[in-house]
């Protein structure tokens, strides 16, 4: 019996592409391994976002093919965006490697591995420009599920390489998404969070729904929210969550949909990258300031439990003292319950890595430090301030550190930690009263 294990770097784009390869070696014959040490066949999804991701993906693909000396039969791929971005390289910088498929193509990892028990090597790369298939297959038994609904991206913001790495943006179409999701609600799902870079460009650059499709029960005329309108109609679907969003995509639809859907979860990850003016225009971010935080005051309106996430850059190219200040103070002002703060990281190729990288890495640091603990403050009091309201969880069953307890999330995303009610199953709704808050945590008795 071969077993194998996929260890994977990166954004949920590689979670779900990772789980389609996942299915397809399981429906191959091989038995997922109970821990990576022990796998025949080990596989790393990896990320080129920041060159640290890369770093680490390279030290442990080299970790593992060093294991081949005693452990000739071992098989090693990488998958994913650094091998998109690196291709044929791959195999000089990582002796022994078996196979390298880009992104966009999942499904050519199980012929991959087959080759590589057979002693062959394999290099398959995605033609970027080319329409792509979605990763297909899902894993049996879960309760929560990605689908893919928008690939690659188009925007091109200064720093990113995604668009290098992904390709051009394509929107599936929607019957194949709603097909996808109504097979999941009959396998048991009943949470499923829809993936793309930019998401709310579904079916903008390329046509979503035909003339054949039902028209939108609500009168949605923009695809994306007359796609999410489709799929909270699907029977057995609790809950819909979607990311990442972008500004200029808060729309009124949207916010009508935020509105009146109740399975669409009261969550939005928007990030904003920067909260000063020049700084987003070299950025290439296509909005400013105002328009962010006017995004934000629409949506707080009509939605007041709305949790809003974002993504922050430090250290970009020119940010000066007063460009940090000014993302200091939009984040308090849009008051995020979470953030993920990153340092500037040059990518090659893109428009910025051509700048002087001219943050020295300490002061990079000393800014992140500065808004993780604004931030950490920030979570606190917001997840206070929930103390005694009541929450619809998502059960997902016995707590990581207590077993007598379990783990679930609420409709914000938050994690709470609760008694489970008698004959409660993963996957199940509960209403609970929130008694107590930690920063990163939410208690219910
Ligand atoms: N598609 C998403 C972002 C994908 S990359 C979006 O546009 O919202 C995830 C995050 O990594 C970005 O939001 C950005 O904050 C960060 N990031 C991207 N390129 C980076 C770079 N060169 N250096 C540091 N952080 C970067
Ligand atoms: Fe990268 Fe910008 Fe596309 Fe996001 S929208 S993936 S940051 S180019
Ligand atoms: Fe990384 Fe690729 Fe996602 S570069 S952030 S894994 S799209």
């Amino acid at each position: 019996m071969t077993t194998f294990a996929i260890h994977t770097y990166g954004c949920q784009m590689n979670v779900r592409e990772s789980e389609a390869a996942a299915k397809a070696l399981l429906d191959a014959g091989l038995t997922p391994a109970a821990d990576e040490e022990g796998a025949d066949v080990v596989i790393v999804n990896t990320c080129s976002v920041r060159g640290k991701a890369e770093d680490k993906a390279l030290g442990k693909l080299g970790l593992l093919c060093a294991t081949k000396r005693e452990r000739p039969g071992r098989v090693v791929g990488v998958m994913g965006c650094m091998a998109q971005r690196l291709g044929e390289s791959l195999f000089r910088r990582v002796p022994r490697l078996d196979f390298a498929i880009g992104t966009r193509c999942a499904e050519r990892v199980a012929p991959a591995v087959e080759a590589a028990l057979a002693g062959r090597t394999t290099l398959a790369l995605s033609d970027l420009h080319a329409r792509p298939d979605a990763p297909s297959g899902h894993m049996p038994g879960g309760f929560s599920a990605f689908v893919t609904i928008l690939l690659g991206c188009n925007r091109r913001c200064a720093y990113c390489i995604v668009p290098d790495v992904r390709g051009d943006e394509w929107s599936r179409p929607a019957r194949e998404v709603l097909a996808e999701v109504r097979a999941l609600a009959e396998a048991g799902v009943r949470e499923v969070t829809l993936l793309g870079q930019s998401i709310m460009n579904y079916g903008l650059r390329t046509p979503a729904f035909d003339a054949d499709d039902p028209p939108s029960p609500g009168g949605y005329a923009k695809p994306f929210p007359r796609l999410l309108e489709a799929v909270a109609a699907i029977p057995g679907i609790a809950r819909i969550r979607f990311t990442s969003g972008h500004p200029s995509g808060v729309n009124d639809e949207l916010i009508r949909l935020f509105r009146t859907e109740p399975k669409l979860c009261r969550h939005l990850h928007l990030p904003v990258q920067s909260g000063s003016d020049a700084v987003l225009a070299r950025m290439r971010r296509g909005y400013t300031r105002e328009g962010y935080l006017d995004a934000v005051a629409r949506l707080r309106e009509a939605v007041p439990d709305l949790a809003l996430t974002t993504d922050v850059i430090v250290g970009f190219p020119g940010e000066t003292e007063e460009d940090f200040l000014l993302t200091r103070s939009l984040m308090e002002e849009a008051r995020f319950d979470n953030a993920f703060i990153f340092k500037y990281s040059p990518r090659p190729g893109t428009l910025s890595a051509t700048w002087e990288d001219d943050v020295p890495d300490a002061e990079k640091a000393r800014r992140n430090q500065i808004l993780l603990g604004d931030q950490d403050l920030r979570g606190a009091r917001l997840n206070q301030a929930l103390v005694g309201t009541r929450q619809q969880i998502l059960a997902e069953g016995p707590s990581l550190r207590n077993k007598s307890r379990w783990s679930g999330r609420t409709s914000g995303n938050k994690i709470v930690v609760f008694a489970p009610p008698p004959g409660v199953r993963p996957g199940d709704l509960v209403d609970l009263v929130i008694a107590r808050a930690a920063p990163q945590t939410l208690y219910a008795e």
